[in-house]
Order: C-alpha cells, then structure tokens, then sequence
C-alpha cells in the first residue's frame, strides 16, 4: 500500500519504520527538516531499540521517501497517518496546534485529489476531536464530503517508548473508530496481521478509550508507588505485597470492578479506606490518591441525589437498598446514604428489596439502618408492584430478573425511571429510563 505518515517523532517514525519493513511505500512528512535529512541518509530520528538497525536496512528497501509538501504526499498515497504531537498546554488543555494546521493542509491536498483518501489519526486527541472539529476543517478546506470523498477515522496508538518496534508488532490489540467501511478495510489490510483483536467502534468511543488506558496505567502506578510509601513507613516489603496483590487474578487483576455502576458501599470498603489514609496520616506518609477515593465515591452518589432532586419528583420508590443485589447488609450502603438525604429534604419514599426483612436484621446491621432511617419499617414493603404503583420516580439499584420484569410489567410511561444498575430490557419498561451517567 502507499502510506503517508505525518509526524515523524516516535509514534511516526517507529510506524515508518515498520510499515516499510512489512513492504509498503511510505512517504515520510515532517515541518523538521533535521528528521527528515536523518530518514533519508537510513538514520533514526528517535532513540529507541532496534531502530538504528531497522532504519539502515529499510533505507535500502527503496520504499521510504520524505517531504515537507504535505499536498504531494496525499497525492502520492492512498491513505494519511497523523501522528503529530498532540502536547499540554500551559493550562492543561490539549494543545491541537500541529493537528489543526496538518489537517487544513491535508483539506487542501484532498481538494486535489480524484480518488478517495483515507485519513487516520493516529495523535492522542480529546474525544470529539475528529467528528466535530476536524471532520468539518478538512471538508472546509477540501470542499468535499466525508465518508463520500475522503474518509476519515481514529485508531488510538497504544506503542510504548522503549518498547515501541516490539509493541508495534504486537499490540494488545487493534481499535479503529469509523463510521464507515472502506477505511476499516484499508486498516484491516496494514494490521489485521498483527496477533491481536482487531475491534472496529465509534470514533469516539476510540478517542475516549486511549485516554481511558493511558489514565488507568497512570492510576495503576500511582496505586503502586502509594501502597509502597505506605509499606516502607509500616516496614513491610511493598514488593511482595504487590506480587500477592497481582496474583488475585479473580477481583484484582481482572474485569472485577471496572462496569459504571452506582457508587460503592458496604461493610468493608469504606471503613478500610478510612483506616489506611488515617494510618498513612499517623507515618506521615501522603496517599492523595487512595485517600480520594471516599470523596468521588460521594460525587457519585451527588450525582443521583440531583437528579431525583431535579426531577421534581417527591413520590420516590426505591429497588434495592442494601449495598449490593444478594445481601441484605445495609452498613454503608449508598442507597441507605441516599435515602436518609432524599427523606431530608421531604421526599416521600417507599423501598423494595427481597433480601431485607427487618426482623432478621441483627446486630450492627439493624444498629446501622436503625441510626441512619429509623423509620425504615414504614418504607419497607414486601410487594414490587405496590412501590411501583405508589412513585413518581423509581430508583433502581437492584440487578435481578424477576425485579427487572416486574418493572416492565407495572411501570407507566408517566413515571420516571433512574437506573443505577444498566437495566438490561430498558426497552421493555413504558416509563422513561435515565442511566446515572449512561
Ligand atoms: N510517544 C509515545 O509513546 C506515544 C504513544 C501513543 C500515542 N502517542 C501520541 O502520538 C502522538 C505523537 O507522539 P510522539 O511522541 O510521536 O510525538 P513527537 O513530539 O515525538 O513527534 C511529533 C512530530 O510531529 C511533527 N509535526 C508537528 N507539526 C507537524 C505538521 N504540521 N506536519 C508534520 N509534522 C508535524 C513534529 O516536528 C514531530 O517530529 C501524540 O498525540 C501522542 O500523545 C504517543
């Protein structure tokens, strides 16, 4: 295939490298004259393992040419990576300097052109970027249509610096976001090779996912580093604590855990939070980040708490109260927490949930619900249908089939609908369903 690859630092070098390697022409596109020379003469214009090697034995491939004419470029080649630096500003924002420029360039070399050229970014760039921002530059500057004269799409690059011919040849996997079929072809046809998925999604669901990875290998070292201060103050070996951590393949280094839901509760988990940043304050050890997790978790509950408040609704039926489906364990449940505010500020509220039965609650369980709704045995009620008949808005916070077809069976269309749990048959329940942030 003939490729132009804009931005030659190491994202853009290292894919020049690989792609000519594998047998495609590749031309070669910076505004840095020096990058371009070293690509020429078979240098690297990054330091990175194995390029040194790699960029000798392509440069005699004949396969590889560079510019600075971006319209001779899109022109000799049938499809775009944009790997340009996509930088933080001075305020933290991104800066899509390099990016906005190439791609009204690029709008203008597809003007051009007669054949459809296919645009991949490849940049790190805040979601929305291509679709409401990009999309509409290029089609300024071209006069033609997306997805009719040219195509564009995002595939999130996942090399690491280092490792990046390794990681190249073998992603964790392939995401490309398209909203059409000829450039998921075009893609499949350069990577569909690699051993890895190849996952076709939005294109910003592709955008958004890349910032998803890079934050959350950001938090796992940040977890990492955290656990070890804490260790060291305590004298114990933060090595071997994070190996039995990361054996846990069942709740740790698992799916466990990472489905959106409503916010987290229980017997264990705040109190154990409470107790290690208290611990970690007592050594003079900072944890900022476990010891924020208590205060997002609250956001999460703000969050639905303004919007039953919001909804002018003051009939509230719950579904679920205790912290999580299966237990009838109420100590620090968000529901509980929810209720006791919604019934503060005057909310009428009935509760369902099959599990808790107050005459079964013992000890610090019934001590806990007694303290936080002591009128708990006038909102609970043993019959779905009757709560459901009695609200203007239901909350729903319990995952179990027989519940959700109960709410598809009973609920009105002039009722309201708050889904902490993604209902699976949102579909068949009349009344309008709202997911807390889905
Ligand atoms: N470095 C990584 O490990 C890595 C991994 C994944 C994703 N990314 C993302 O890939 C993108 C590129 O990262 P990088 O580390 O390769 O950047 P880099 O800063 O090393 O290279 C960017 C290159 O773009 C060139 N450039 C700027 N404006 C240009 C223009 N108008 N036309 C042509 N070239 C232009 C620059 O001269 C530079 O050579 C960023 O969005 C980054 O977030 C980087």
């Amino acid at each position: 295939m003939n490729i132009s690859i804009f931005g030659l630092g190491y994202v853009g070098a290292v894919s020049l490298a690989c792609l000519s390697r594998d047998g495609h022409r590749v031309v070669g596109v910076d505004i840095d004259r020096s990058k371009l020379d070293l690509i020429a003469a078979g240098k690297t214009p990054v330091v990175e393992e194995g390029m040194v090697d790699l960029m000798q034995k392509v440069a005699t491939n004949g396969l590889v040419s560079v510019t600075t004419d971006v319209e001779l470029a899109v022109a000799q080649t049938d499809i775009s990576l944009v790997c340009v630096g996509t930088p933080s500003a001075a305020n933290g924002s991104q800066d899509q300097t390099a990016v906005l420029r190439l791609a009204e360039s690029m709008g203008r070399a597809i003007a051009a052109k007669s054949t459809p050229h296919v645009v991949v970014f490849r940049s790190t760039l805040v979601p929305g970027t291509v679709e409401d921002v990009l999309r509409p530059l290029i089609e300024r500057h071209s006069g033609k249509r997306d997805g009719v004269d040219f195509f564009l799409c995002f595939q999130p690059e996942f090399l690491r610096e280092g490792s990046s011919i390794r990681d190249y040849d073998k992603p964790p996997f392939t995401v490309v976001g398209a909203n059409h079929p000829h450039p998921v072809e075009q893609l499949r046809a350069l990577f569909g090779h690699l051993p890895c998925k190849f996952i076709q999604t939005s294109v910003r669901s592709a955008e958004m996912m890349k910032y998803c990875c890079n934050n959350f290998h950001a938090l796992k070292i940040t977890f990492a580093n955290e656990t070890a201060r804490l260790c060291a103050a305590l004298g114990v070996d933060p090595f071997e604590v994070m190996d039995l951590v990361c054996q846990d393949t069942q709740l740790n280094i698992s799916r466990a855990y990472l489905k959106p839901g409503f916010a987290f509760g229980g017997s264990c988990l705040p109190k154990d939070l409470r107790a290690t940043s208290y611990l970690a304050k007592t050594r003079d050890v900072k944890v900022p980040m476990l010891s924020a997790i208590l205060d997002s978790n609250e956001d999460h509950l703000d969050l639905a708490f303004d919007h039953v408040m919001a909804s002018g609704c003051r009939r509230v039926g719950f579904v679920g109260l205790s912290f999580k489906t299966g237990t009838d364990d109420l100590r620090e449940s968000p529901l509980v927490a929810l209720a006791e505010r919604l019934i503060g500020k005057g909310v009428a509220l009935s509760v369902y949930d099959p599990e808790v039965h107050l005459a079964q609650l013992l000890g610090a369980n019934r001590r806990y619900v007694e303290t936080h709704l002591p009128h708990i045995g006038q909102l609970l009620k043993a019959d779905l249908a009757e709560v459901i008949a009695a609200s203007e808005l239901l909350v729903v916070g319990l995952s179990d089939a027989r519940v959700h077809e109960t709410l598809a069976a009973h609920c009105r269309p002039d009722q309201q609908v708050l889904d902490l749990i993604q209902l699976p048959n949102r579909g068949a329940i009349r009344a309008p369903v709202t997911g807390l942030c889905w």
